[in-house]
């Protein structure tokens, strides 16, 4: 059996400390889509790769590739991955773990020089969290060839487009569908990942298999009032926009409450002009809807538009919105839950299955593969936050069990 270095835990908390150091904010990591932050932290990723003696690239989007040959060159991959891009102010797991792991995975390979009778990649996606154009999973879009052209369109907070960015980036236009791959490439998806919930803390359990990613709606929304002046204006016939989005808000939460286990979330929240003695004249705001089954979301996302339309009605204020996201759940494949299994029963783990609600890349590689993904337990399930921890008994358990999978793998006949 390949192995990984007794202290592999370490090694992966060292390396996501390491990896916390390029962002965009003193103090906080941020680490966008297309960003300087970003590239640092490929190459240094890249570094890493290459010095295991594993081939890495950038793709046409940003991603970073890393290939490790089977018995002979060019054969079908299995693909192990996970994301480089944050949130705002993130813990230094989300993502970044998946991708340490699966480099540590394919390094064990190379030091033991075994090749398999495929290949495997460990892919660093650019863009999962789609916080800086806001729809997301792009990195895995491209490489599942599912992306939508009409998104190089897409501007961020500054107004930069994607098509920009990636020129920025120095990324060849137009060449983002050389980056897709095509299903007899790819033999499955496997993704290790912080469980960013408090189910397997709960259970006393450090690794979990995860069943299905719960799917999800984002929609933006633009509400016009009138500003006036704070002192003069009556509260009778005032078009306060900040107040219509503010009922919206508490609408979201109201819908999303009372129906098993959808989320609602309004996460941003921009009012203009923003001054203490100013009504405000304008509000726009997100909304984030998620569910296991893709019916009940997409039901409850067509109660919150219309919910949306009549607060904006009765007020009086104009409103704009649009869903610019909507991504379907993703069942894992249960003959991948198997091996997993497998190899956790060989870790002397006991295997334990739970849901994402989080989202995942495999939400979009599942068009080109079969997916199946390893959660590993952290502290009070806190994730998109800094206090996100996980140890490092943890993070090598997970890792020995996405290695025993990778070393056991044959592709289903
Ligand atoms: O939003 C999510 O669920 C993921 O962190 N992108
Ligand atoms: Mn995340
Ligand atoms: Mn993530």
């Amino acid at each position: 059996m390949v192995e990984l270095p007794a202290d592999i835990g370490d090694e992966l908390l060292a390396r996501a400390a390491a990896l916390a150091a390029f962002s965009e904010e003193e103090g906080a990591l941020t680490r966008r889509f297309l960003t300087p932050a970003q590239r640092r932290a490929s190459a240094q990723v890249m570094a890493w790769m290459e010095a295991a003696g594993i081939t890495a690239r950038i793709d046409p989007i940003g991603n970073v590739i890393g290939r490790w040959e089977g018995v002979s060159p060019g054969l079908p991959a299995l693909i192990v991955g996970s994301h480089l891009d944050t949130v705002r102010d993130a813990g230094r797991y989300d993502g970044m773990l998946g991708v340490l792991a699966g480099t540590a995975c394919v390094a064990a390979l190379a030091r033991a020089r075994q090749r398999l009778p495929f290949a495997v990649e460990v892919i660093g996606f650019a863009d999962e969290e789609g916080v800086r154009f806001g729809t997301g999973l792009l990195g895995s879009h491209a490489v599942a060839g599912t992306f939508d052209p009409a998104w190089l369109a897409l501007r961020d907070a500054d107004g930069v487009t994607l098509a920009e960015a990636l020129a920025a980036y120095g990324l060849p236009l137009g060449a983002i569908g050389a980056a897709a791959r095509r299903r007899s490439d790819v033999l499955a998806y496997l993704e290790l990942h912080i469980e960013q919930g408090p189910v397997l803390e709960r259970a006393g359990l450090p690794v979990g298999i995860v069943t299905a990613i719960n799917g999800a709606t984002r929609m933006t929304v633009a509400i016009a009032g009138t500003a006036g002046h704070a002192g003069t204006v009556p509260m009778a016939g005032r078009r306060d926009a900040l107040a219509a989005a503010a009922e919206c808000a508490l609408a979201v939460e109201a819908r999303c409450r009372s129906d098993g286990d959808l989320v609602g979330t309004v996460g941003t929240l921009a009012v203009r002009p923003g001054a203490i003695n100013v009504i405000p004249g304008e509000a726009r705001f997100t909304v984030d809807v998620r569910a296991s089954e893709d019916k009940r979301r997409r039901s409850a996302a067509d109660d919150i538009l219309a919910a949306n339309a009549a607060i904006a009605a009765r007020r009086g204020v104009t409103l704009e919105q649009r869903v610019i996201h909507d991504q379907a759940a993703a069942p894992c494949a249960p003959w991948l839950m198997q091996r997993i299994e497998r190899a956790m029963r060989a870790e002397g783990l006991t295997p334990f299955s739970l849901p994402s609600g989080a989202g995942h890349d495999g939400m979009t590689m599942q068009a080109i593969a079969d997916i199946a993904m390893i959660f590993v337990r952290c502290a009070g399930g806190i994730s998109h936050n800094p206090a996100e921890a996980i140890t490092a008994a943890d993070a090598a358990a997970g890792t020995r069990v996405l290695l025993r999978t990778i070393a056991a793998f044959e592709p289903r006949a």
